[in-house]
């Protein structure tokens, strides 16, 4: 069975080992600082394999050793904001953490591609990337799967059609400015704008954009991890496949869409070295205006990373 590592077995992590073990699609080993904890959700998990009938193997560690070996590592230690820390604080305690995190893997998976899941996501997934000393299309972010499927689902309450049938194109960067794009979201090939009027369009795109913060706000305590746990696994499955499939995700754009100097949400096709190729759609005026407005604000956040560190 091949090795995927996951860094952080908190919720998100934990889901997405979940996700991939019940699928057979990779033994599992998961790294937490926090002794016990890790191992104890592993061998629950491993313990389903009866159940339902896999035989894929999850680990839990707090030794990083752990990951060794992993053909692709997930990241997703971090923390959430909490009351009373500003923006700032939270990028400067994240940015450590995938720093190490990106360090880690540099020893002990150098051969491996990466996934960021750690907030805030675009920011995070260069500091990885830098960490790690890897060609940047050897690190790419989760935001775009997760982005898209909320759009999807959401699509699908309003026409009460079958999720199995909507497929849905967020892009740009994982918050407030991310660009939902109606033009390239279906149900089975129908664009939606031929299906339901401009101002539900808008509706749902805003609330596509509220997504993770209409979660936190129900649970009250922590964010969402179903979705965001699966979204990483499926862009995992299609690293260890090569499938080659299109999705939206952060990637470096090196000059595609224009942008450089920035990860960003753009479609990709996934591989096994990571991001095997960015697909570049020909935007409207709106659209090209939003994902730059989106860039602009993960450029900051990578200059205030910089300017913390230096
Ligand atoms: C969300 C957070 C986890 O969108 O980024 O739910």
């Amino acid at each position: 069975m091949r090795k995927v590592a996951i860094i952080g077995g908190g919720n998100v992590g934990a889901t997405c080992a979940y996700q991939l073990a019940s699928r057979d699609a990779a033994d599992v080993a998961v790294y937490d600082i926090v002794e016990g904890v890790p191992a104890g959700k592993a061998l629950d998990m491993t313990q389903v394999g009866p159940v339902f009938g896999f035989d894929a193997r999850v680990t839990g560690s707090h030794e990083v050793d752990v990951i060794a070996g992993a053909e692709v590592v997930v990241v997703t230690a971090g923390f959430p904001r909490k009351p009373g820390m500003d923006r700032m604080d939270l990028l400067k305690k994240n940015a450590d953490i995938a720093r190490a995190s990106g360090e880690a893997i540099r020893r002990y998976a150098p051969d491996s591609v990466v996934v960021t899941v750690t907030n805030p996501l675009d920011v995070m997934t260069w500091v990885v990337q830098q960490a790690t000393g890897f060609e940047p299309s050897r690190v790419v972010g989760m935001a775009g799967v997760l982005d898209s499927a909320r759009f999807a689902t959401f699509i699908a309450m309003e026409l009460g059609a079958s999720a199995k049938d909507v497929r849905a194109m967020v892009l740009g960067g994982h918050g407030d400015s991310m660009v939902p794009l109606p033009r390239f979201s279906t149900v089975n090939g129908v664009p939606i704008t031929e299906l339901m009027p401009a101002d539900r369009i808008a509706s749902l795109s805003d609330r596509t954009r509220n997504g993770g913060a209409e979660i936190v706000k129900l649970l009250g305590t922590g964010s969402a991890f179903y979705a965001p746990g699966a979204s990483a696994a499926l862009m995992v499955e299609a690293i260890l496949g090569d499938t080659r499939r299109l999705v939206p995700a952060s990637a470096w754009t090196g000059g595609a869409y224009g942008l450089d100097g920035v990860y960003i949400g753009v479609p990709v096709q996934l591989g096994a070295s990571g991001v095997h190729k960015i697909v570049e759609l020909e935007l409207s005026a709106d659209e090209k205006a939003a994902l730059e407005r989106s860039a602009a604000t993960v450029a900051q956040g990578i200059a205030d990373v910089k300017a913390l560190s230096a």
